[in-house]
């Protein structure tokens, strides 16, 4: 068996570009949201078909900014899949609403859609389906489940992914991408709001900047050096700052090239592992346009021949990187106690969050890395 190397799950893609593109603001001294946010906004925005992005410091706080703008309260409902990262859940809380779990479908990871129509109730004020790992969910199953209900998409994991020709971010009310440095394009940290809605993107623009009435171009910029904005919203702090807009414009520069070569080597991992019976790797339904931000296998443990963490451990020591998929929320500390829920109501997500691995896929890597991943995971077939 070949030696050990060094693969880590996940490398950003940055480099020269990137560290040219940060020069601008510094020298210029504009370093928060500015020209090049709106630069990378409207990049952004024309990428992913929609009329509007709105930059923002996280993707969590993208979601947080959707809910608020659309008035989710106390009372109020929203349904989310019980296997995604905890801020999905979380900023239904932010907002003193309920998060209602609803289990996933384990071929996608995504939402089970005919699972939705038993949690629906008067108090349903939206639905926060994720498009996890870069695979939309079945958008037009939940608007058929749940007609008249708003969508918010979590495609914090979306970048460039598309749902039959339909770019995420476009596919409902809003939609909240992550620029995390794990995700396909990465700004550090940092996220971004898609909507055509004007209303919404009205509200996000003043809630973002702490509910001002008025943008920081504006007023900086404007004949009126006395003009002080009105605060009639209970606002936050979400911006983005100029460097990290810079560095997106780059990045999104780059988004398809990296997508295609994720593909090609999602493709080139799917028939390596083919022939391991413990391995389920993952799907692309046909007419999605899978963003590949990350490969997620399932492992079938009562036909492998180790458990996963101990498959996990073996690939860690010969230098491979995995993690789990992610988790599943209502598995979680704060929800257990909070919701008193049991890992057992959300079956299929308890038992992704169990036997879930993603294994290394981005573009820092070569062609013998990939090759001695495949070569790693098949020897530990026939042990
Ligand atoms: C599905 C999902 N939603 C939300 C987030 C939060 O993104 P951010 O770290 O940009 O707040 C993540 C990040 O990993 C995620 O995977």
């Amino acid at each position: 068996m070949t030696k050990k190397r060094n693969i880590p799950i996940s490398h950003p893609g940055t480099g020269e570009e990137e560290w040219q593109a940060l020069r601008e603001p510094l020298m210029t001294g504009w370093l928060t949201q500015g020209p090049k946010v709106e630069a990378f906004e409207k990049g952004f925005a024309s990428r992913h078909g929609v009329k509007y992005a709105i930059a923002t410091s996280s993707c969590t706080t993208a979601l947080h900014l959707i809910l608020t703008a659309l008035g989710v309260s106390s009372g109020d409902e929203v349904i989310v899949p019980a296997f995604t990262w905890v801020s999905t859940a979380n900023v239904v809380l932010y907002c003193g609403a309920t998060p209602v779990f609803v289990d996933v479908d384990p071929n996608t990871f995504n939402i089970d859609v005919s699972q939705i129509p038993k949690k629906l109730s008067k108090r349903t004020k939206a639905i926060l389906p994720v498009h996890l790992f870069g695979l939309c969910a079945d958008i037009d199953a939940i608007t058929e489940v749940a007609p008249g209900i708003p969508i918010i998409e979590d495609a914090a994991c979306a970048s460039g992914s598309a749902y039959k020709g339909r770019p995420a971010g476009s596919l409902g009310i809003g939609g909240a991408f992550s620029f995390h440095p794990r995700k396909s394009i990465t700004t550090g940290e940092g996220g971004m709001v898609t909507t055509n809605d004007e209303e919404l993107v009205e509200k996000v623009n003043s809630l973002r900047n702490h509910g001002a009435s008025l943008s920081e171009e504006e007023r900086h910029h404007g004949p009126q050096p006395y003009i002080l904005p009105d605060f009639n919203l209970l606002g936050f702090n979400y911006r983005m700052t100029d460097l990290q807009g810079a560095v997106g414009v780059v990045q999104l520069s780059k988004l398809d090239d990296f997508i295609e070569e994720r593909r090609k080597w999602a493709n080139f991992y799917s028939e390596e592992l083919a022939g391991i019976p413990w391995l389920h790797t993952p799907v692309t339904p046909i007419g999605y346009r899978h963003g590949w931000q990350a490969y997620v296998c399932y492992l079938e443990e009562s036909k492998s021949p180790m458990s996963r963490n101990e498959i996990m451990k073996a690939l860690y020591s010969k230098g491979i990187q995995t993690r789990p998929g992610t988790h599943a929320v209502h598995m979680l500390g704060l929800y257990k106690q909070k919701l008193g829920i049991s890992p057992d109501d959300y079956p299929r997500a308890r038992d992704c969050d169990r036997y879930t691995m993603a294994i290394p896929l981005h573009n820092r890597m070569s062609a013998e890395d990939y090759e001695f991943v495949v070569k790693t995971i098949n020897s530990l077939s026939r042990i």
